[in-house]
């Protein structure tokens, strides 16, 4: 049986990973699931994270999917692991669950000439500690640098990101990252939100800095991976179709995530179950 890829996040963010791989692999199907009504993840705890991101893998079976990303770099963080190694060898053993932490560390040491890597991510990434393990194989002549900006997420969610609230909240984590070291000349958005403030960022980070978001980075890897994975691959229905779950009001999911996706969508409302 043929399904969609399953594309996760805890609310919004993961629709601008959607963007990117919708442009590059257009012949998939994919269906997104946002899980709003428990969103944000940011500041949550490990099982509290992990427990969620299970609960809507094991949606995305039960709707069939083979292959699930998780569009989201907290539950990348905190649930991957577990749910790659405890979960899916005796749940599902031929379906598979991707993050997005892997395909940034394997491409961000390529873009430094200083070596100082910048990670901006929630509280939740930063602490799981996830970018400098990962780094620590694919960029091991790195330092890596880390920033939470727990203030992002709620300033975008509300729609913010251009207000005076985020100038300051903007300036206050960037200042805090170079405070740490100002040979840095390579950051990673680290969290699948913060592409709708790139503009404002990039605004204050010192003119040499390299401003990396995740979504080109995440289409090309899942491209080389379904090429490599044939019998993957073949469990995924290709008609160029899109559909929406949330797990809050699908009304208000068509309207705020119509920006991130950066064309109009349309919602329906699941509860998990
Ligand atoms: N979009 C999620 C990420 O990439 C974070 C949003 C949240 O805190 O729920 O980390």
């Amino acid at each position: 049986m043929q399904a969609p890829i399953g594309v996760f996040d805890s609310g919004y963010g993961g629709l601008t990973i959607l963007k990117e791989l919708k442009q590059q692999l257009p012949q998939y199907d994919y269906l997104y699931l946002g899980d709003n009504a428990r969103a944000p993840y940011g500041t949550r705890s490990f099982d509290t994270v992990y427990h969620y991101t299970l609960e809507a893998v094991e949606w995305f079976f039960k709707q069939g999917c083979s292959l699930v990303i998780l569009a989201c770099n907290t539950a990348s963080a905190k649930a991957l692991r577990n749910i790659q190694q405890l979960d899916l060898p005796h749940m599902a053993p031929d379906k598979r669950v991707l993050g997005v932490i892997r395909p940034s560390s394997e491409i961000l040491g390529s873009y430094s000439s200083s070596h100082h890597l910048g990670i901006l991510g929630t509280t939740g990434t930063v602490q799981s500690d996830s970018y400098p393990i990962e780094l620590s194989k694919f960029a091991p002549e790195a330092t890596v640098f880390q920033q939470a900006c727990p203030m992002w997420v709620p300033l975008i969610e509300n729609g913010q990101q251009e207000g005076p609230g985020a100038d300051y909240f903007v300036k206050l984590y960037i200042d805090q990252l170079f405070t740490q070291s100002p040979q840095i000349d390579t950051v990673l958005l680290a969290c699948t939100h913060y592409p709708l403030m790139a503009k404002k960022i990039q605004s204050f980070l010192p003119g040499n800095v390299k401003l990396v978001t995740q979504g080109d980075i995440v289409a090309k890897s899942l491209a080389t991976y379904l090429q490599n994975h044939p019998e993957i691959d073949q469990k995924c229905s290709k008609n160029g179709q899109l559909q929406f779950f949330t797990t809050d009001n699908p009304t208000s999911f068509e309207e705020q995530g119509s920006l991130f996706f950066g064309q109009k969508i349309a919602a329906n409302h699941t509860d998990l179950a």
